[in-house]
Formats: C-alpha cells, structure tokens, sequence
C-alpha cells in the first residue's frame, strides 16, 4: 500500500525561530491528534533543517525535507547546498522540480533529471513537482507538457530508484492563487501520471508510488481532493504555515 503524505512546503518563509516555533506546535498536535496512518513532512528553508530534524525525532511519522538541492556532489558553487550536506542534518526528503523554481531559476527537466540523481545517491527522497501553467493547460497542452516532465525528469531512472521517489501534481495556475483544481481536474491528471508509470515501470511499482497534489489545497477542499482513488495527499504552501490548517489537513487521513 502506498504511503499517504502530507507535506508542507515553508517556501522563503519564516526566520529561524518562528520556524521551530510552529514546527514545535505542530509535532505537539501531530501526536496529540493524528493516527500516524500518514506521514507528515515538513520542507524548510536551509536554515531551520538541523533544528527541526533533532526535534523531529522520536516521531517515526514525521520528518523533515529541503526545498531544493544541487546537481554536483561538491565544489565551488558559491551559495548553494548539495544532497550530502541535506542528508547529514538528519532530511530525509527534497523537493525538486517546483514550479516556482522552473519559473523563477531556470530549471529545465534535464537539470532537474541530475538534481533526482545525486539526491537519491545520497539518500534523500525526492518530492518531485510536476505541473502546467494556464497558458499550457488553455491549450490543451496539459497532458503532453505531464508527460514530458515524466520522461525527461525521471523516467531514466531505474525501478529500485523510482521507486524512492514521491511525485506531486501541482498545476501552477493553482498555487498560491486560491484556485484550487476540482477534485475531478485533479483525479484526472492523477490517474493519467499512475497510468504513464504503469506503461514504464508496471502496474506493481504505479500502485505504489504515492502522488501528492498541490495548489491552495485548504482544510476545507482537502477532504474531497484527497477522496479521489489516486490522490495521496497534499504538498501544501500557505496552509502550511499555520498549524492548526495543516494538522486538520493532516487529520483527512485519520
Ligand atoms: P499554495 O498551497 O500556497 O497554493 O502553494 C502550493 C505549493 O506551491 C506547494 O509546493
């Protein structure tokens, strides 16, 4: 059975301390009311991840991610964090191919192919975004802009490594707009990325893999988006950055 994830994505939010503030509020709601039937994940900025992995431990339903990685294992970049460095503060996921950094840094599917693979070499499991803008998605684009984000961001990998990966929908026109997608636009582009996974690594390795949907996902659409067959849960921005939103979207899977 695959695994049901509620991430947050902080995004360039917060400084340190009003981050492990509402990391602490959160883990104590997390155990005072969650079943623990779903991982919560929270994406930090760089500078929190050390503080919020030592808190997070001893709660095997929680963890902590990065919202970005380097391709190079090491060298001289200037300002940037690679996988190795994410992975020795106790992450244990990053984000990779969010739209915000297609759009605003350049990211094309193949540098986004190498970020996956030294993630995974270094142990670190991807949350890797996929999605249109409205401008693709007017054009009927959609379908066709999924899939090649599909093939030449991951689809070389190999079944043990694909495996590893977490897949979130996130069509652009919905994030951080309060349009969020009907659960039926959702279900759609859902069940086409598990069939695209099925035609490459089978149908055993597509059950499994867990896909999240993104874009002003709330408490309150969050119980219908995450009823349909094959949405895992949510990778969820500015809900996520208050507790009690994100915890009643955690509480969908209790
Ligand atoms: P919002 O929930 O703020 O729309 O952001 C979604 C998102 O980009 C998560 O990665």
């Amino acid at each position: 059975m695959r695994k049901k994830i509620v991430a947050g994505n902080w995004k360039m939010n917060l400084d340190y301390n009003e981050g492990l503030g509402l990391f602490s509020e959160i883990i104590n709601m997390f155990k005072d009311e969650a079943t623990g039937k779903q991982q919560a994940v929270i994406c930090s900025p760089f500078i929190q991840l050390h503080s919020l992995a030592q808190l997070a431990k001893g709660y095997t339903n929680v963890a902590v991610g990065a919202q970005n990685a380097h391709q190079a294992e090491s060298g001289a970049y200037t300002g940037e964090i690679s996988a190795k460095m994410i992975k020795s503060v106790g992450a244990e996921y990053v984000i990779l191919g969010h739209s915000e950094r297609r759009q605003y840094f350049g990211e094309s599917n193949e540098l986004l192919a190498a970020k996956t693979d030294t993630a995974l070499k270094n142990d670190l499991k991807p949350i890797f975004c996929i999605g249109e803008t409205l401008q693709e998605r007017e054009a009927e684009e959609h379908f066709n802009i999924i899939k090649s984000q599909l093939v030449e961001g991951v689809f070389h990998l190999d079944e043990t490594d694909f495996a590893k990966l977490v897949i979130a929908y996130e069509p652009v026109w919905a994030i951080g707009t309060g349009v969020t997608a009907s659960s039926d636009q959702a279900q759609e582009i859902h069940a086409f990325i598990r069939i695209e996974i099925a035609a490459k690594y089978g149908q055993e390795i597509a059950a499994n893999t867990t896909i999240l949907y993104g874009g002003s996902c709330n408490p309150k659409n969050a119980p219908e988006l995450f009823a349909q067959p094959d949405i895992d849960g949510g990778l969820i921005g500015g809900a996520s950055l208050k507790s009690r939103d994100f915890i009643d979207i955690v509480k969908v899977f209790n």
